[in-house]
This record gives structure tokens, C-alpha cells and sequence, in this order.
């Protein structure tokens, strides 16, 4: 049976007071609610609060009708009873959604076989049905996580948590960091899991997706609703001047980009590269330079080798054919990496202001230096004392490129530098970078699926 779900008054607290301030909203049996806002308001934490896997210092309050439950009232053991089978949530980094000791179907078999208990034989076949509704073969499915890209994983993940007909689907940022083909697959996986009566809550940061999906929109800035309705009128006719600037933030609305070419010298070089995994040819005879004060940007569908080829210029992989060549004399330290997974730069138990502290001894860098940088990203500083696990994927990833950043490089390879981050926020990050590149005369790298900031941004660009 399709159920509906009710939120009344939904609040989530910590010990610093409130974070989430009584949101009220319904979405309609099998229908899909898009949740839109500022990094950091409090979506995911929305989305916690109704699987039930907030971390123990918060605590949630209000009520939250599934069809007549009110699943906050639930004691913990009925409603994890509910996990996988009514209630599933895609979490907001399939870092943290995969087991990186399985190969991808077998993870998502596993949960038609324990969970829905369906026979070994029936379990893989849905599996492979799973995947291959967002665009992964049988091939990919063999491998492991470490062996797929970001955004295979992520397709991964999704395969893996939904939940199907009559349940309540939760999907925090179900696209991120993936190219327009992608992004459709899994428009339309959603809705074909709708209109077989999957209710369905989307968080995203991609104003078109909601769209796309159609429904009920919402818009959330610091922990309160702003306005919500059907996603025509919000994204047409906004009554809130927050949803008015985040629609204005769009890349395809950022002025044109006045600078010239820098005219900078090389900074990374690469000559000839060629790259093969198993049968498949990443690239071949590649020629690229990033020289000095410049953004080079790389766009291509997810899996392409974008990952690949910054790493190869980096020197974290080894290209099978061809030359790197890295401007001699500069200490190693200052050629960076911003990784695509913002959990995955941070130790999970050390408060993240550690990272910087030991940065800071080891290069002789003073910590003075990263207040600006982290004003100029959008960041307090208190947040340098919380663990990774307690801070908002977009606030984790702009920490982590202030990380980056903190050291003085010369070279940074971004990878998806703004995949976790509202339009405004992403505006700001990806300016930043611009402005580094002028003043600083940084060189970048930087990988985006997101062909309008690419086309905005970089006088040089390669599109696999
Ligand atoms: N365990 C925690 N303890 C204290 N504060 C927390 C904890 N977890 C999250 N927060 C804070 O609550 C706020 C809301 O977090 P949440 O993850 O819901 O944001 P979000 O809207 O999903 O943002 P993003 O779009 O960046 O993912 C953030 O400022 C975050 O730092
Ligand atoms: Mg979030």
C-alpha cells in the first residue's frame, strides 16, 4: 500500500541550541519532495531525524506521519525493523554507503537477499537489474568501489538503497557530481520508482533536477522553511529573496568571464599520457598543460578518467604511456589535491581543526593565515572543532579545500570542487579559485561535470 508522510513541527537540537527549527511539510502518496537551501540549514539532518540515524548528541522532536505511524514516536528497535524495507536512506557520501571489501552487485544483492529475502539466483538478477537502470554493466558491477569512479559509486549506492513500491525513499544529493546523461537516468529511476508508488524525499543543490522531477519544492536557510509549493512556481516566481539569489547563482547566470589568458608558464605538463584499465581505454596520446595563474577544466561523463588523468599529473598513478613534467624547484607539499569525497581527507576521530595544526608544524606555515581563507570560503571557525562526522558534507568540503589552500600551492588538482555546495556557495568557491589564479598566480586543475561553469571560468578546456 502507497503511503503519504506528514511532518508536523519537525525540530532537530544539539547542545548548542537548536539546528533545525520545526519544519512542517507533506508529501503526497508516491509522490516526490524536493528539499533545496543553503549548505548547512539542516536538510540532511531532516532526513536523519525521520530515518532515525541522527548521531546521539542530537535529538529530534515533532511528529511524522507515515500513513498513520508517527515514526518519531517509534521506539529505535520497530523502526530500524523499517529499514530496507519502507524506510531507506541514500546518505549524502557513498563513501559512507559502501562496503569497499565487496564488489558492487553483490552489495546491492545483498540487500534483496537479507533484507527482502529473495532467493541467491532472484537477488542477483534484480541486482543487475538495479544497476543497470542507472547505466552500470554487468562489468562494473564485478568491481569494487575502489575500482569505480565517484560517480559510479554513487550510481552504486542508489541501486542499492531503494526501497521501492510503498516505501519512503530518501535520497540525499542523488546526483551529485554526475554529467547531464546521468543525472536523467537517475530522474527517471526516480520516477518510474514513483509511479510505482515510492514516496520519495530528494535534498539537492540542483535547482534543474528539482525540476525535472516536478512535485513539491521547499527551500530551507538556517534550520527554517523559507517557502515551499509546486517546483513551477518556487523556481518561476519566488517570494523569498534567498530563493531569489540561489536561483540568480546559477552558473548559466554568472556574468562572462572578463579576464584574458593569463599567459602564465607551465606549471604541470603532460605529454603523450595514455591510460588502460582492464580492457578499457581511459585515454591515449593526451597532451596537456596547466600553466601558472590559469583554470583548466575537465568535463566528461562520470567514469571517463577525469579522477584518473588529475592523479596522473599529480603522480599518484602511473600513466601506461607518456611524460608528467612538474616545475622543478618547488616542494612537494605545494602540488595539491582537493579529493572528490570530502569524508575521505579527514581522519574520522580527530576534530578537523587537527589537520590544520599538524599542517601548520610540519611546513611552518602560521595558522594565522587560515582565518582569511576560511572567511573567504563562508566558514566560522568553530566549526575546526567538530569531527568530520558532525559537520554538513558542503561545510566538510569547503574545510577541505581550505586545507588545500592553507598550504600556498602552486598546482591544485579540484576535483568536483563544488559537487556538495548550493549555487550560492558554489559561486563563491569557484570564484575564489578564480581570484587565486590572478593573484596568486595558482594553476588548477579542475574537474567538473558541470559544462557552464567550465565554459564561465576557464579559457582552456578539455571535454573527454
Ligand atoms: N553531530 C552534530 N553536532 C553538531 N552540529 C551538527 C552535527 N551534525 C551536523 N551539524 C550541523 O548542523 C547543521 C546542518 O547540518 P546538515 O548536514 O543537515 O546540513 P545540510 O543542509 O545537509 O548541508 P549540505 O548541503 O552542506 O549537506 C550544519 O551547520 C552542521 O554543521
Ligand atoms: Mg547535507
Amino acid at each position: 500500500m502507497t503511503r503519504g508522510l506528514r511532518v508536523e513541527r519537525l525540530a532537530v537540537r544539539g547542545a548548542g541550541g537548536p539546528i533545525v527549527q520545526e519544519v512542517s511539510f507533506a508529501v503526497q502518496p508516491g509522490g516526490t519532495f524536493t528539499l533545496l537551501g543553503e549548505s548547512g540549514s539542516g536538510k540532511s539532518l531532516v532526513l536523519h531525524a525521520l530515518m532515525g540515524t541522527l548521531p546521539e548528541e542530537l535529538q529530534a522532536s515533532g511528529r511524522a506521519f507515515w500513513g498513520d505511524t508517527d515514526l518519531l514516536a517509534l521506539p529505535q528497535r520497530q523502526r530500524r525493523a523499517l529499514w530496507g524495507r519502507e524506510l531507506c536512506l541514500l546518505p549524502q557520501e557513498p563513501w559512507l554507503a559502501l562496503d569497499p571489501s565487496m564488489r558492487a552487485v553483490e552489495q546491492v544483492s545483498e540487500v534483496h537477499r537479507y533484507v527482502r529475502r529473495k532467493g541467491l539466483g532472484a537477488a542477483r538478477r534484480l541486482a543487475l537489474a538495479g544497476l543497470a537502470a542507472f547505466g552500470l554493466d554487468g562489468a562494473s558491477g564485478r568491481r569494487y568501489p575502489h575500482q569505480l569512479s565517484g560517480g559510479m559509486c554513487q550510481r552504486v549506492a542508489l541501486a542499492t538503497a531503494q526501497v521501492g513500491e510503498g516505501g519512503l525513499f530518501l535520497a540525499d544529493e542523488p546526483t551529485k557530481g554526475l554529467d547531464a546523461d546521468r543525472v536523467e537516468e537517475v530522474a527517471r529511476g526516480l520516477q518510474s520508482a514513483s509511479a510505482q508508488g515510492q514516496t520519495t524525499i530528494v535534498v539537492t543543490h540542483d535547482l534543474a533536477l528539482a525540476e525535472r522531477l516536478g512535485g513539491e519544492v521547499a527551500v530551507l536557510l538556517e534550520g527554517r522553511l523559507l517557502e515551499q509549493g509546486p517546483v513551477s512556481r518556487i523556481l518561476t516566481a519566488p517570494s523569498h529573496d534567498y530563493t531569489r539569489a540561489l536561483i540568480g547563482a546559477l552558473p548559466a547566470n554568472w556574468p562572462d568571464r572578463p579576464r584574458a589568458s593569463s599567459g602564465g608558464s607551465p606549471v604541470v605538463v603532460g605529454r603523450g599520457l595514455a591510460k588502460t584499465y582492464e580492457e578499457r581505454t581511459l585515454f591515449a596520446g593526451l597532451d596537456l598543460e596547466v600553466p601558472a595563474g590559469e583554470i583548466v577544466s575537465v568535463t566528461g561523463a562520470s567514469g571517463c578518467g577525469k579522477s584518473t588523468l588529475g592523479n596522473i599529473l599529480l603522480g599518484l598513478c602511473r600513466p601506461d604511456h607518456g611524460k608528467v613534467w612538474h616545475q622543478p624547484g618547488v616542494a612537494r607539499h605545494r602540488f595539491q589535491k582537493l579529493y572528490q569525497d570530502p569524508p575521505s581527507s579527514f581522519a574520522p576521530h580527530l576534530p578537523v581543526g587537527r589537520g590544520y595544526t599538524d599542517l601548520a608544524k610540519l611546513h611552518e606555515i602560521s595558522l594565522g593565515s587560515l582565518s582569511p581563507i576560511l572567511d573567504r570560503l563562508g566558514l566560522a571557525g568553530s566549526l575546526l572543532e567538530r569531527l568530520p562526522g558532525q559537520l554538513s558534507g558542503g561545510e566538510l568540503q569547503r574545510l577541505s579545500l581550505a586545507r588545500s589552500l592553507f598550504l600556498r600551492p602552486l598546482f591544485l588538482f579540484a576535483d568536483e570542487p563544488s559537487s556538495r555546495l548550493d549555487p550560492l556557495a558554489q559561486q563563491r568557491v569557484i570564484q575564489l579559485l578564480d581570484e587565486l589564479a590572478e593573484e596568486k598566480r595558482l594553476a588548477v586543475l579542475l574537474v567538473t561535470h558541470d559544462e557552464a561553469i567550465a565554459a564561465k571560468i576557464s579559457n582552456i578546456r578539455l571535454r573527454f
